[in-house]
């Protein structure tokens, strides 16, 4: 049985953005990686959209040392906008930067120890509610989004849902695993976690991609998490000690997911949105497919 009016409204979203990105240096010598922009809108503002459209009001980034430009890029610019004003500019192409006053907050992760440690930094602005989290290498395109999808599935069941999806066997040392209980549609049950198992030791192909909903007692738990793969503070190993103290669902996300954390990925995403966009879809086929006749 289902009983949607007793969830607490999903309201916060922690953005952990503090990592250096030196798999893109030197771009990202003096620039945030999550600026890097995908087309014309950086990084984040994709896990910003999608934010947005799941009805999540506060935004919480989990900051570090020259990271500024991504506050910056959702404030008010006051002497751009009224030039364009005078210049008889449509300011509607900065409509998805406008956060509420109040509605952005920042902590500092001071010393690099893990996503774990990460999302921790966020505990006093999170408080006593569940919230979510987005990985913003992580692009995901769905009709509707990625959160939008798991804020729906919450609804029905509560608790922490994460959200998974298939990768080839060879890829999962690179990510968070589920161990899949019983699965309903695009929801399975979470019955274990681990992080970046060894192939041979991993209980699925299903990963965790970079999208979470969990109840706020997660604090608690990292708050006394050891070191775990790579030696650092895992979010997925604090998830994993939450398993049988409450509900604990993977959405398999339906749309597409795009790893902007590596080149090869970024450049993937880079092409697909320019494909689906009206403004540009039939010049950039074009263009490809003469590259691909050349190449
Ligand atoms: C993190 C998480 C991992 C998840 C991945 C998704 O790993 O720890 O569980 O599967 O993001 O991108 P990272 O990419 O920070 O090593």
């Amino acid at each position: 049985m289902t009983n949607t009016t007793s969830r607490k409204p999903i309201r916060k979203a922690v953005f952990p953005v503090a990592g250096m990105g030196t798999r893109f240096l030197p771009a990202t010598k003096a620039i945030p990686k999550e600026m890097l922009p995908v087309i014309d809108r950086p990084l984040i503002q994709y896990a910003v959209d999608e934010a947005r459209e799941a009805g999540i009001e506060q935004l919480i980034f989990v900051t570090g040392r020259g990271k500024t430009a991504i506050v910056e890029h959702f404030d008010h610019a006051f002497e751009l906008e009224a030039t364009m004003t005078e210049r008889s500019k449509s300011l509607d192409v900065l409509e998805p930067t406008r956060i509420q006053p109040g509605n952005l907050v920042t902590v500092r992760q001071q010393v690099p120890l893990g996503l774990g440690h990460a999302i921790w930094c966020a505990r006093a602005i999170v408080g006593d509610e569940p919230f979510a989290i987005f990985l913003p290498d992580e692009l995901m395109i769905g009709q509707p989004g990625c959160m939008k999808q798991m804020v729906d599935a919450y609804n029905e069941v509560g608790g922490n849902v994460i959200s998974v999806l298939e990768v080839p066997e060879d890829e999962v040392s690179s990510y968070g695993v589920i161990a899949p209980g019983i699965r309903n549609g695009a929801l399975t049950e979470v019955k274990g976690l681990v992080e970046k198992p060894r192939r041979e030791d991993a209980p699925s192909n299903l990963i965790i991609s970079g999208r979470y909903i969990l109840q706020p007692e997660v604090m608690r738990v990292l708050e006394g998490q050891e070191k775990g793969a790579g030696g650092e503070i895992q979010l997925t190993d604090a998830m994993a000690r939450m398993i049988g103290t409450q509900p604990f669902h993977a959405v398999t996300f339906a749309g597409k997911r795009y790893d902007c954390g590596n080149k090869t990925g970024f450049v993937e995403a880079t092409l697909a949105i320019a494909l689906q966009r009206p403004d540009m879809a039939d010049e950039v086929r074009a263009m490809m497919q003469r590259m691909l006749a050349e190449s």
